[in-house]
């Protein structure tokens, strides 16, 4: 099979899909890999290094997009990428659809085969291809927000950590799975008061385990969130409902319950964000503010550490690609239910229920979809 790694378009993305590692061992396995010209310089890989790995460089996206079987990405296609795909191809990349319903448009017209890493799931029910750059998010979550809360940067003029005879400052982590746990245990680190919120009290309990009793594990309603958001200095988002659009964990109107100069982080921003206040900024303006409240909302946070991220990223989706290049799509996806759970759309149709759901548009069963992909793909 021909595998296809553009370089990343998204602003400030920097990671790429695919290190010398990966070509390696697609090549060593009878694959071609194709890699668009510069693809892993935002990583500090050269073309060269792909080269001596066996990879064939081609001049630009175009060249990479028309020849390869099998398109492995970091981030959701833009509209330009959208644009150049095609029946017969399959698409492997962070999509994110449920808050985004003209990718979805795109991705359904284009007649591709779309594999999410966002929904794929393993043996035991959880994400191995979105916790790698959730374990990254939510250690930067609880960085930018420190920094967020200096005074030159519209801040309360706090120090996260206070100092002897100082108090130290409170982060609430709203979503206790791989970003919250991430977020706390750095926020523990820097020597804050932490509050974690979690609706699933199992999950409370393996944190009180995790981070040795040093944060408080807290149930999330809405009266218990309200009642401790104006204490707090830093509050992070960082629900997930499995493929669905984020819960508002924080309404605008609780924004007036918090101190002036306190920061939010939304990390949930890929899932269309978890407090009503959020929208997505960058890493070249990452904040905003909004009723005297800093609002940190970049959606692709691992793409400010590429040099971390594209390894840690490329670590866990390697042997799926793998998987795709040797088997095909057909054969990968059905030997194994949990990667079958990444198909988000084939054949036109919408394959995952909760971004059916979410965007009012008909569910097909992903098998019954993949039967009318022509099988060469
Ligand atoms: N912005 C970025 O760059 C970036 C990077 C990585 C991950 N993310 C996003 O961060 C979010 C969290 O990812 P994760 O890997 O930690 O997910 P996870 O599944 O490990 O954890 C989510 C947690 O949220 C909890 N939860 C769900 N609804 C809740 C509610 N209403 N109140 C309180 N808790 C609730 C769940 O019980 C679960 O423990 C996802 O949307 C993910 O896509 C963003």
């Amino acid at each position: 099979m021909k595998v296809g790694v553009p370089t990343e378009i998204k602003k400030d993305e920097y990671r790429v899909a695919l290190t010398p590692s990966g070509v390696r061992e697609l090549t060593a396995a009878g694959h071609e890999v194709i890699v668009q010209q510069g693809a892993g310089e935002g990583s500090a890989i050269s073309d060269a290094d792909y080269v001596a790995q066996g990879a064939q460089i081609v001049p630009d996206a175009d060249a990479v997009f028309a020849g390869a079987d099998l398109v492995v990405k970091v981030k959701e296609p833009q509209a330009v990428e959208i644009a150049k795909l095609r029946e017969g191809q399959t698409l492997f990349t962070y999509l994110h659809l449920a808050p985004d319903p003209e990718q979805t448009q795109g991705l359904v017209a284009s007649g591709a085969t779309c594999v999410a890493y966002e929904t794929v799931e393993d043996r035991l029910g959880r994400l191995p291809l979105l916790a790698p750059m959730s374990e990254i998010a939510g250690k930067i979550a609880t960085q930018a927000g420190a920094f967020m809360l200096e005074k030159p940067l519209g801040g309360r003029g706090l120090l996260l950590g206070g100092v002897p005879g100082v108090a130290a400052g409170r982060v609430m982590v709203i979503g206790g799975g791989v970003v919250g746990q991430n977020a706390a245990s750095i926020a523990l680190g820097m020597g804050a008061e932490v509050y974690i919120f979690d609706m699933s009290i199992d999950r409370l309990r393996e944190l009180e385990h995790t981070l040795n009793h040093q944060a408080s594990t807290c149930y999330a309603t809405t009266l218990d969130i309200e009642q401790r958001l104006p204490e707090v200095d830093l509050v992070i988002g960082a629900v997930l409902v499995r493929g669905q659009k984020a819960p508002h964990v924080v309404t605008r109107e609780q924004l007036a319950l918090m101190k002036p100069g306190a920061v939010l982080v939304d990390v949930s921003i890929d899932q269309g964000g978890c407090f009503e206040t959020s929208r997505p900024t960058t890493h070249t303006n990452p904040t905003y503010e909004v009723d005297g409240i800093t609002h940190y909302c970049v959606a692709n946070m691992p793409g400010a550490v590429p040099i971390t991220a594209t390894y840690a990223l490329t670590n866990a989706t390697m042997p799926y690609v793998i998987k795709l290049a040797s088997l095909g799509v057909h054969e990968a996806l059905r030997a194994d239910p949990g990667f079958m759970l990444g198909l988000n759309v084939a054949a036109g149709k919408v394959t995952y229920a909760p971004v059916a759901r979410d965007q009012g548009l008909e569910y097909t069963d992903p098998a019954e979809a993949l039967s009318l992909v022509p099988t060469a793909a």
